[in-house]
Parts: structure tokens; C-alpha cells; sequence
């Protein structure tokens, strides 16, 4: 099947945004400008008011919990987690994470998202709900222990054997929740496993000051000098947030070659403050953009995500030129892409994989077109996407969800609700 996308404004790997015409045939991008002879098109996107991005990836979420979206806001800390967070995913069963899932892949598809890395506690639930929806995801089972920590290492590597081969656009990592809640053995016994199995890793770092001063105590060491000696730090290793990096953790990581995603929402949401990101660029230390969970944020919109952390970090350093918006879409796309070991996905350029998000830009608040990537960045809201396609496939077409019961979806996930006592 072949989708021309005809005299479409696009963003190109330069970071320019330029007329072109683009063709997709199968999963891939065919061309980018001249179409090639003999392409046939069966469907063709006209470009006029319209913009192409890379498809926008979520490095940081954990979709199961989109179901608790406000249910437990502006409260002290321990209180959200321990009085209402905890107890509610102990109610939740696989198949209310199911619905969850869905509603939150329903909203990042609906914002122009293809992609996201999740961590969670029912793999094969989220698992099948990407399969379902056509999102691409990559799976972690968030990995807690010593206690319990066999058990989910079976788990997860019951799930990643059954999905071998099965389907392209669900791929595993290894999920070490936090360097707090897991101990330094286990944490030795996942990273072996990740190069044994090849595995890429995924864990929250440095988010709180409770934790570093927890780490501290303990450790008398940073969370990031611990996860070193542990052998977890790698160049597979994306290490979500990372608000209290000092500057000897920010050498050590990007002298690993650990991408890190920040998540600006959620990190002022919790009240744990702002990560280093500038200090982060500078080192050159890829680093992606994250939601993090609805729990915390409460949006899973990279919309939202790309005008705080532009505006954030202008605002703290009182340096203008801090995270340009170009920097912004490169952590929103190929940076993220990169770190979640997508090959092939992130740019608009021939070979690429076919990861695409389409946005209507007749809207005042993006007139006049000056600087579009710029208005992109500090006026887009997310609700201008029109089309988004994965691996070749329409999930939204002209507004309108492909492989998603809506209605069903907000049906289960409020009946689930009642169940739970949040509604
Ligand atoms: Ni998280």
C-alpha cells in the first residue's frame, strides 16, 4: 500500500521545515521529494495547511495508570503514593490495566504520539493492547526486589519469550524500578541479565531528594554511583528524570552513554523540582522527553511537555537561549527514538520507518507562519493533529481513531472506576 503525502510542509533531520513531497510504501518512508517513478499512491494526503513531524515519542510513561488521572491531586507526597497510588494498583486487576492502557495510547495517538517506552505491571496486558491499537511501545515490567523480585523476572521474561518474532512494534527492556527499591544485588543481577539477553534498561534515577538522600545514607554514594558500580549504567540504558544529577553524575552518564528523559510536568507536579537539562545537552548526553504516568502529570501530551522545557529552563538559568525550540522537537523525536533503541524511526527521510504524525495548521494561534518550528514548540496544544500513522498505518485519519473503540474504551475505564470508588 502506498501513501503519498503530496506538497506537504515536513520536518526535515536538519531541523528545517520545508516543502516536499513524501511517500510511504509498506512500513517505510520510500522518498522524500522527487516521488519515484512507478509509485503508486492509494492514498494521497494533500499538504496544503498541513505539517509533517517524525512521530513523537514518549520516553517516559506508564499507561496502565492512566485510569487514575486526578484522583488523588495536591496531595502531600507519601500521601498520594502510599494513601491512594498503592492502594489502588493493588485493586487492579490485568484487565482494568488493559482499558487503562488503552485510553492512554487513545490520547497519545490523538496528540501525534507513536511511541513511548512504559513501565509496568502487567506486561501482557499492555502487550496486547499495542498489538490491538497498532502503537509502538517498548515494555518494561517495573522490577522491585529482593522481595518479590524473582517472581517478576519470570514474569517478564515469560512475556518477552512469547512475544519473540510476534510483532514488530512491541519490543522489551528491563524495567529496575529505582536504585531506592531495589538492592544492590539485584540491581547486579539485572543489569547481568541485560547483557546476557541484550536488553536495553529503563529506570527512574535521581527524582527526589529523598532519594538521593536516602542513597546517600545507605550507599554514601549518588544514585548515579551506585547504578555504575552495578554495572547498570550503559549505552542502553535510558535513566528517566534525573532532577538532582550533580556535576560528577552528568560526566559519568555521558561518559556511559546513557540517554536521559526528562519529565518536566511531572517533576513539578511531585513537587521534586527541575533536572539539569541544560548541563545535561552540554555534556552531550542524548536526552528524550517524557510524560511520566497520568498519576503525576496529568496529561500524556508531548505537546504540553515540548513548551515546559523550553520555558522552564529559560526561566531558572535566566539564559534566553537555553533549550532552543529546535533542541525541544530533537528530544521529542530522533533523541527519544534513540533511546528507547528504535531503529529507523525519529526523522522523515528515506528508509526511515513510517512513524507519522500529520497536524492541521490553519489555526490562528500558528499564523502568521514566521518561524512554524517555533510556533510548534510554544503554541502547539496537540489538538491540531489530524492523521497519525505506525509502521506504514493509519491509526488516526482525518480526525478520526482507526483501531480504537473510543466510546467502549471510556465505557470500561469508568466502570472500572466505580468499581474502585474513584467515581
Ligand atoms: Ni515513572
Amino acid at each position: 500500500m502506498g501513501v503519498l503525502f503530496r506538497g506537504i510542509l515536513a520536518l526535515l533531520p536538519d531541523m528545517t521545515i520545508r516543502e516536499t513531497d513524501v511517500c510511504v510504501e509498506g512500513n517505510r518512508i520510500a522518498a522524500v521529494g522527487e516521488v519515484p517513478a512507478g509509485f503508486h499512491a492509494d492514498t494521497v494526503v494533500e499538504g496544503k495547511d498541513r505539517l509533517l513531524l517524525p512521530g513523537l515519542v514518549n520516553a517516559h510513561t506508564h499507561t496502565y495508570m492512566t485510569m487514575f488521572r486526578g484522583c488523588a491531586d495536591d496531595l502531600p507526597f507519601a500521601e498520594w503514593l502510599n494513601g491512594h497510588i498503592d492502594p489502588l494498583e493493588a485493586q487492579m486487576t490485568a484487565e482494568d490495566c488493559y482499558w487503562s492502557t488503552l485510553l492512554g495510547n487513545m490520547e497519545m495517538i490523538l496528540n501525534g504520539t507513536t511511541a513511548s517506552i512504559d513501565m509496568f505491571i502487567y506486561t501482557e496486558t499492555a502487550s496486547r493492547a499495542a498489538e490491538e491499537c497498532g502503537f509502538r511501545t517498548v515494555l518494561t515490567r517495573g522490577l522491585t526486589g529482593p522481595e518479590g523480585g524473582e517472581r517478576r523476572l519470570n514474569e517478564f521474561f515469560g512475556e518477552y519469550e512469547a512475544w519473540k518474532g510476534r510483532c514488530s512494534r512491541v519490543t522489551f527492556a528491563l524495567g529496575p524500578h529505582a536504585p531506592y527499591s531495589c538492592s544492590e544485588e539485584y540491581l547486579r543481577q539485572v543489569a547481568d541479565l541485560a547483557r546476557e539477553k541484550d536488553l536495553g534498561l529503563h529506570i527512574h534515577i535521581s527524582e527526589s531528594k529523598f532519594e538521593q538522600n536516602l542513597i546517600r545514607q545507605q550507599y554514601g554514594c549518588t544514585p548515579a554511583e551506585l547504578l555504575d558500580k552495578c554495572g547498570i549504567l550503559g549505552p542502553k540504558t535510558l535513566a528517566a528524570h534525573g532532577v538532582y544529577l550533580d556535576e560528577a553524575d552528568i560526566a559519568l552518564l555521558a561518559e556511559r552513554g546513557v540517554s536521559v528523559v526528562t519529565n518536566p510536568v511531572s517533576n513539578l507536579k511531585l513537587g521534586n523540582g527541575i533536572a539539569p537539562v541544560p548541563k545535561l545537552l552540554e555534556a552531550g548526553v542524548n536526552v528524550a522527553l517524557g510524560t511520566d504516568g497520568a498519576a503525576s502529570n496529568n496529561a500524556l501530551n508531548l505537546f504540553r511537555e515540548l513548551s515546559f522545557v523550553t520555558l522552564l529552563h529559560k526561566g531558572v538559568t535566566g539564559d534566553t537561549t537555553a533549550v532552543p525550540a529546535a533542541e525541544a522537537l530533537k528530544m521529542a523525536t530522533v533523541n527519544g527514538a534513540k533511546a528507547l533503541g528504535l531503529a529507523g524511526c525519529g526523522e522523515i527521510k528515506a528508509g526511515a520507518v513510517a512513524d507519522l504524525t500529520v497536524l492541521d495548521i490553519d489555526k490562528p494561534w500558528l499564523r502568521p507562519r514566521c518561524d512554524l518550528l517555533s510556533s510548534l514548540v510554544y503554541c502547539a496544544r496537540g489538538d491540531e493533529v489530524t492523521d497519525v500513522m505506525v509502521d506504514g498505518r493509519f491509526l488516526l485519519r482525518k480526525g478520526e481513531l482507526t483501531t480504537i473503540d473510543r466510546e467502549r474504551v471510556l465505557f470500561e475505564v469508568d466502570k472500572t472506576c466505580k468499581r474502585l470508588g474513584l467515581l
